[in-house]
């Protein structure tokens, strides 16, 4: 069965947008949990634009499901990798000026870099996943470098409709059976949501799906009106 990964990055924007102290994403990680996510993750990005060093070390602590860090493959994400010990790490491309991740990881043109990086995190028994593009190249030199885990990047999919998402989707589907006949287990994410996520989900032997930003924005829907109702109760009443 396919599990959930809820990424909490985007409760943390709203936190950094003031640099206070709500909303505290450890605590929307137990609610996350509450509601039935198999995994927390978390991208501490170099520029700290939202996850902070405090956030990761206080989710080690205190979710009951498993941590997921993405991370770009740095020295200083290493250490913290290695000093966390979360339950996998994600190894995402990372550009200071994007707003999201926009490609995969390009693992093909890393390889010996890669090797090195993930032979390290294996030592401290940390499994670890590649972010890339549905490319079967991609695939292959992942399995070489020793990667447990693959994540497909959807964000295309999601962009796309109609013939072209199909086409995408298929792109996807042998990928991932691509990867399942080398051994490596299939996670998936970037822009699913509710409308698109089933396809995905449906894959054979799709293990888990990483999404936050409809998740969050779900929330804030279906939120909002009560929140809205607590604060005139509060103004309202003498
Ligand atoms: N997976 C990876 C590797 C990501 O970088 C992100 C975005 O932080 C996601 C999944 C989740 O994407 P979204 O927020 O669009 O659901």
């Amino acid at each position: 069965m396919t599990t959930l990964g809820v990424n909490i990055d985007h409760i943390a924007n709203v936190r950094q947008a003031r640099r206070t102290v709500e909303p505290d994403p450890v605590q929307f990680a137990f609610l996350a949990e509450l509601g039935g996510a198999d995994s927390i993750t978390v991208h501490l990005r170099e520029d700290r634009r939202h996850i902070q060093d405090r956030d990761v070390f206080l989710l080690k602590e205190t979710i009951k499901t498993k941590l997921n860090l993405e991370m770009a493959a740095t020295d200083e994400m290493l250490d913290i990798a290695k000093k966390l010990l979360p339950d996998y790490v994600t190894l995402v491309p990372e550009k200071r000026e994007e707003v999201t991740t926009e490609g995969g990881l390009d693992v093909k043109n890393n390889v010996t870099y890669l090797k090195n990086f993930v032979g390290n995190l294996k030592d401290s028994n940390i499994e670890i996943s590649a972010f890339i593009d549905p490319v079967g190249e991609q695939i292959n030199y992942s399995k070489e470098i020793g990667f447990n885990f693959i994540e497909l990047h959807t964000g295309k999919y999601s962009e796309l409709t109609g013939q072209d998402q199909y086409k995408e989707l298929q792109r996807i589907i042998e990928s991932a059976h691509l990867a399942n006949d080398l051994g490596i287990v299939v996670n998936a994410g970037h822009g699913l949501n509710y409308n698109n996520v089933k396809k995905i989900a449906s894959i054979n032997n799709m293990n888990e799906l990483n999404i936050g930003h409809s998740i969050v924005a779900r929330a804030l829907a279906v939120g909002l009106e009560k929140s809205v109702r607590e604060m005139k109760s509060l103004i309202t009443s003498n």
